[in-house]
C-alpha cells in the first residue's frame, strides 16, 4: 500500500504512546512462565507482540483482555503444553530468539516458523550457545527458520562470552539458564538492552571484561502486575519530527528511559536538540518519564562505537535527522543493521540516493551528505516498519511531501502511527 504524506507546518501537543515492544514481549513471556494470574497494562498493540501472545496461547497459556489491561494465566515451571501446531513468530526476531531459549528447556518437541523476512534472519547466534547448553535444535542449512527444537534430558549452565552485542541472544541464553539448577553467566563487552535482567531481577556485575549477568532456576518469575512504559523507539520518530519542524514543541508522556535505550536522546542532544526530561520515576526496575521536545538546529557529530547497541533501532530516524543537520552524517560499527527486518544499511542508502543525496555504504555502516533534489519522492519501506516510519517522517518535512510504498508494515510496532501524527501536527 502506498501512503501519502504532506508537509506539516508545526508539531504541538501531548502524546502518550503504546507500550515498549521489548518490555511487552518479556511481560507476556514472564507472566506465561509464572504460576498464576498476571496483568499487563499498556501492552504494545503491534503485530510483533501479538505473535508472542499467539505462540504462548499455542503453548497452553490463557491470555485475554481484562478491563484496561491484558490478563495472563501462567502455568508455572514445566507447565507449558505441547503445541498442536507450529509456533508462528510472524516478523518478530525477539519472539523467535527469546522463545527458543524457553523451548530448549521443555520436555516436548516444537517448531518455530516465521514470515519471509524472519526466515532470512540469522539464527546461528542462538543455536550455537543453546547447543553448548545441551539443547537439540535443527535449522535449515543456512541456520535460518524453521527451527525444530527437540526435548533433551536436561540443559547445562554455561559461562558465555557474547560475540555480538545482541539483547536477543543474551536473553535466549538467560531464559534457557532460568531452567538450570546451576548459575549461567553471560558476558557482554558492549552492553545491549537489559530488560530481561531488570524484569527478572537478575544479579549483574560490571568488570573490566564487560558486564556479567547471572541466572538460575531461583530467578524463575512470579505472577505480577506490569505497567509497560511508552516505547522510546516509537517516540524517537516524534522526537525527530518535533526537533526538525519549525516553531514546534511536544510532550511525550511516560516514555521508557532505561539507560540501555536512551542513546537516541543522548545523540540528538549532542547534535543540538533541545530535549528535556520531566517527572522521572522508576516502576519495577524500569525508569520512565516525560519528554519535552523543542524545534532545534542540528549538526552532525561523530557517533561512538560503544553507543551503537543502544541506538540500533533508532538509526533509520537518526539518519533522517542527519539530512537536516550541518556536516556529513556517518554511522560505523553497526554491521548488526544488516541482520534486522531488512538489511537497513541497504534500505536507508537506497532511499537516500533516490532523494539525490550521495549515500555511501560500507560493510558496517553508511555516510552521506548533499542536497535533496527529488520533488515528492516515493520511498520504499522494503517491508520494514522502522524504514516506513522514518521516511514517512522525512516526507512530512519536505516542501512537496512524499510517499511511502509498502507502508502497511508499520503495524509491526505501531498500528496507530498516522492517528498519533494527526493529533500532534498542523
Ligand atoms: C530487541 C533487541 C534488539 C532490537 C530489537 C529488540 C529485544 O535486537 O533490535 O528490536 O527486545 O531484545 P538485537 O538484540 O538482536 O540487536
Amino acid at each position: 500500500m502506498l501512503q501519502e504524506f504532506n508537509k506539516i507546518n508545526k508539531v504541538e501537543g501531548v502524546l502518550e504512546l503504546p507500550g515498549d515492544k521489548s518490555i511487552s514481549h518479556r511481560a507476556v513471556m514472564f507472566s506465561s512462565l509464572a504460576k498464576g494470574k498476571s496483568i499487563i497494562y499498556n501492552l504494545s498493540n503491534g503485530e510483533d507482540v501479538r505473535s508472542t501472545q499467539k505462540c504462548f496461547k499455542e503453548l497452553g497459556i490463557e491470555i485475554k483482555p481484562d478491563g484496561k489491561g491484558v490478563e495472563v494465566l501462567g502455568r508455572g515451571f514445566g507447565g507449558l503444553r505441547t503445541p498442536a501446531n507450529k509456533l508462528d513468530a510472524g516478523n518478530s526476531g525477539t519472539t523467535t530468539r527469546l522463545i527458543s531459549g524457553i523451548l530448549a528447556a521443555q520436555s516436548f518437541e516444537s517448531t518455530i516458523i516465521g514470515d519471509e523476512s524472519l526466515s532470512r534472519r540469522p539464527m546461528k547466534r542462538i543455536i550455537f550457545p543453546l547447543t553448548l547448553m545441551g539443547a537439540k535444535i535443527v535449522a535449515t542449512e543456512n541456520s535460518t527458520l524453521p527451527l525444530k527444537i527437540f526435548p533433551v534430558e536436561k540443559l547445562n549452565s554455561i559461562r558465555y562470552e557474547m560475540p555480538v552485542a545482541s539483547a536477543q541472544v543474551k536473553s535466549a541464553v538467560l531464559l534457557a539458564g532460568l531452567h538450570c539448577d546451576e548459575t549461567t553467566s553471560v558476558i557482554e563487552k558492549f552492553p545491549s538492552r537489559d530488560h530481561t535482567e531488570k524484569m527478572l531481577g537478575l544479579k549483574t556485575e560490571t568488570t573490566p571484561a564487560g558486564k556479567i549477568s547471572f541466572v538460575s532456576k531461583q530467578n524463575y518469575p512470579e505472577p505480577k502486575e506490569y505497567l509497560v512504559p511508552s516505547d522510546i523507539s516509537t517516540a524517537a520518530f516524534f522526537i525527530v519530527l518535533t526537533v526538525l519542524a519549525e516553531n514546534s514543541s511536544l510532550k511525550i508522556k511516560n516514555v521508557s528511559l532505561n539507560d540501555t535505550r536512551t542513546g537516541v536522546i543522548t545523540v540528538l542532544q549532542k547534535m543540538g536538540a533541545r530535549i528535556e526530561i520531566e517527572n522521572k520515576k522508576n516502576i519495577a526496575g524500569e525508569d520512565l518519564g516525560d519528554l519535552v521536545i523543542f524545534s532545534s538546529t542540528l549538526k552532525n557529530i561523530s557517533i561512538d562505537k560503544k553507543i551503537i547497541p543502544n541506538i540500533i533501532d533508532e538509526i533509520p530516524i537518526l539518519a533522517v535527522a542527519g539530512i537536516f543537520a550541518s556536516g556529513r552524517f556517518e554511522i560505523k560499527n553497526a554491521e548488526e543493521l544488516r541482520a534486522k527486518e531488512t538489511d537497513r544499511i541497504k534500505s536507508i542508502c537506497s532511499n537516500l540516493n533516490m532523494l539525490g543525496l550521495h549515500a555511501e555504504e560500507s560493510e558496517d555502516g553508511f555516510s552521506f551528505s548533499g542536497e535533496i533534489k527529488k520533488v515528492r519522492p516515493e520511498f520504499n519501506s522494503f517491508g520494514d516498519h522502522r524504514i516506513a516510519m522514518a521516511f514517512g517522517i522525512l516526507s512530512l518535512l519536505l516542501e512537496d511531501g512524499g510517499n511511502v510504498q509498502n507502508y502497511e508494515c508499520v503495524n509491526i510496532s505501531n498500528p496507530d502511527f498516522l492517528n498519533q501524527l494527526k493529533n500532534v501536527t498542523k
